[in-house]
């Protein structure tokens, strides 16, 4: 079969960063050649080091290596100071609310409320270097503001999404032992207030001994509980803050944030990133990937609370100088043009979003991006999940009008920014795969034993060197990290880090990612362990056992689908649901809960207990069965579920 590729626009490859497959192949060699020469060149231009590094790599105490050692620098005087001679007066931030009220954000303003809210974390809850601070926000300017006070202290963010439930976030709280949360009232959300503040207070009723303060921004004005000596207004106590904050000098390998993020048991793991290395590639791939320039206006319609929305709508816009849209509502309200309306009203030239989102405003505003002028974009982006080829083509038709490419990023929380990836003006683009490896990342689909995949086959998607993004440890859990990331696959005898995911090379080399080989989900973009699912479940007293797996979903990527065996018959598959996922929606947040449920006399296991979700999740998908079943405890299970699950209307 003929596959059909779509070459970069030569309009837009003739100025593009990286302008070829030659000018790739060159940057890549010299990485393979000289890989520390190759890194230490970018850090020393992009950079504004306080003062030198002395190692470049620090491999002695693998897999804790370590970055550019002993350097000092600041995350919030990349981001912003250095701007302020050339930038002072360009828009750092657009922010559009849901209700379309617009504000403009300067460089220079960016600084002074950065700076402020600096000296208040400082000054007034004597916030240090080093300190957790935990932020549960809507997507508000106050929130950037929030991270890049963290990063001009020292301080360390924590940043909660908030879909998460009042457990969850206490849970994430507790781990980070943080001193402080950072919250708003509440936000809107189609036309409608929704709030935070309460699951704040719920969350540190039932708990969160170490927070001291929780200091409250107000957004949507709406009635709040409010415990003297622990609540604080921001907006009554910002302004007596002096719009200066010397930056404190952090060390390259400082932590920068810790994200929590899904694995494959039933508790989140604290993804700790670092100073240097991280921030250097939020701003090398916001240049080479999204190829931003000055006068770009870049929008990321992630959350703050993910990763994407860390690295692509604050920390890569703004180190990288550029202009970073934030959006406090949904794209398809008050209808599904909404996206491309704010794409024509802010003349945004780089796009980025979830397949997802591609296909709901594919399915549900098929002509809608005609009403508007879209003729500003230049690149367009997907992330989070595999892009299926005729929601890239809507994309790259309707929205790109076959002059935009396409870049589709694979990366993850672990990694700090994009790690496969198409470039805007280089790569010639197979529709929904995520091409080759970025220069620096040496990257390889391989056997566990470090043989490389044949063509064509799925593999194991490995990083075979450590790059300066990548997460440094799992926060309290030393021993979780190497287990997670550095136990399954091995090049060389040596323990190299596996992402989790699968892939597929084909014969010339493009890489395609194929999903997660672990218990993981991904449901509109949301990373959700199955394990966590099944222990909100434990807490449901008539469920005996559950097994959770993903079931293939036309919008949201996948679904959750849960096999529940009970502990006496007679409740229906409806009334387990409802329980289920109130308990869900208490335990993690209503981002989990379960789209179908199915009631089983039991699930299939091997000799020794162990749950074999892959026959579960061939059977949810409808797909026939052909792994072998004799091993189990007892093979006639199978066949009775496929016919329960089948049976159902
Ligand atoms: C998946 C999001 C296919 C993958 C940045 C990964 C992708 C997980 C892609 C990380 C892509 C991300 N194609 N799959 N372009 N991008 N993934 O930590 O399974 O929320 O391991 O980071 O999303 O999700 P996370």
């Amino acid at each position: 079969m003929s596959e059909q590729i779509f070459y970069p626009n030569p309009e837009f490859a003739k100025d593009a960063r990286i302008p070829s497959m030659e000018a790739y192949w060159e940057l890549q060699n010299r990485a393979i050649e000289d890989y520390e020469g190759f890194w230490k060149g970018f850090a020393d231009d992009k950079i504004d080091w306080l003062e030198p590094y002395d190692t470049i790599l620090d491999e002695s105490n693998a897999p804790f290596y370590k970055w550019f050692s002993n350097g000092k620098l600041n995350v919030s005087n990349q981001c912003i100071d250095r701007h302020l001679a050339d930038k002072a007066d360009q828009n750092a931030i657009i922010f559009e609310g849901d209700n379309g009220d617009v504000k403009h954000i300067t460089y220079s303003q960016l600084s002074e409320h950065v700076n402020k809210m600096a000296n208040l974390l400082k000054n007034k809850f004597g916030v240090k270097k080093g300190d957790r601070v935990v932020l549960y926000m809507p997507m508000i300017p106050e929130a950037t503001y929030a991270m890049l006070a963290c990063s001009r202290i020292g301080a360390i963010h924590s940043i909660v999404f908030g879909g998460f439930s009042a457990d969850a976030l206490r849970d994430r709280i507790e781990d980070a032992e943080a001193k402080i949360v950072i919250t708003a009232d509440g936000a809107f959300r189609k036309g409608k207030p929704y709030m935070l503040k309460n699951v704040v207070d719920d969350a540190l009723e039932s708990g969160c001994e170490s927070i001291e303060a929780v200091l409250v921004v107000k957004r949507n004005h709406e009635e709040i509980k409010w415990v003297e000596g622990r609540d604080y207004s921001y907006n009554e106590l910002i302004d007596a803050e002096s719009t200066e904050c010397p930056f404190e000098p952090m060390d390259s390998e400082d932590p920068l944030f810790l994200l929590y993020t899904s694995g494959s048991t039933g508790k989140p793991k604290g993804v700790q990133h670092s100073t240097a290395g991280y921030i250097l590639w939020a701003q090398m791939t916001m240049e080479w990937v999204f190829d931003l320039r000055k006068d770009d206006v870049f929008w990321c319609t992630a959350d703050i609370g993910w990763i994407t929305g860390h690295t692509y709508i604050v920390y890569g816009p703004l180190s990288a100088g550029g202009t970073t849209v934030m959006f406090e509502g949904v794209p398809t309200y008050p209808d599904a043009g909404r996206a491309w309306k704010m794409v024509q009203e802010h003349n945004i030239t780089q796009f980025y979003t979830a397949p997802t989102l591609i296909r709901l405003l594919h399915k549900v505003g098929e002509d809608e991006p005609e009403k508007y002028d879209l003729s500003t974009l230049r690149v367009l982006g997907t992330v989070g999940e595999p892009i299926d080829p005729p929601a890239w083509k809507w994309y790259y038709e309707a929205i790109g009008k076959s002059r935009c490419s396409i870049v589709d990023t694979y990366w993850q929380t672990e990694t700090g920014g994009h790690v496969i990836s198409p470039l805007p003006g280089a790569t010639p683009i197979k529709p929904a795969c995520a091409t080759f490896a970025l220069p620096g990342i040496i990257a390889e689909v391989m056997e566990e034993d470090g043989t490389p995949t044949p063509v064509g086959e799925k593999g194991f998607m490995c990083i075979t060197r450590p790059w300066p993004s990548m997460i440094r440890t799992i926060w309290n859990d030393p021993e979780r990290f190497k287990k997670s990331y550095f136990g399954d696959c091995k090049k060389d005898g040596e323990p190299v880090y596996f992402t989790g995911d699968g892939a597929m090379v084909d014969k010339d080399g493009y890489i395609t990612i194929t999903g997660r080989t672990d218990d993981v989900l991904n449901v509109s973009g949301h990373r959700i362990g199955t394990a966590e699912i099944e222990s909100a479940i434990k807490h449901v007293s008539s469920v005996a056992v559950s097994a959770v797996v993903g079931k293939p979903h036309e919008i949201k990527g996948e679904e959750v689908f849960a096999y529940i065996v009970l502990k006496e018959e007679g409740l229906s598959a409806d009334e387990v649901k409802a329980e289920i996922n109130s308990v869900i929606k208490k335990e993690i947040g209503a981002i989990a809960l379960c789209d179908e449920v199915v009631i089983v006399p039991d699930v299939p296991k091997t000799r020794s207990g162990k749950i074999m979700r892959r026959i579960l999740r061939s059977i949810a998908k409808g797909e026939e069965i052909t792994q072998d079943t004799s091993t189990l405890e007892d093979p006639s299970i199978v066949p009775t579920i496929e016919k329960i699950v089948n049976s159902r209307g």
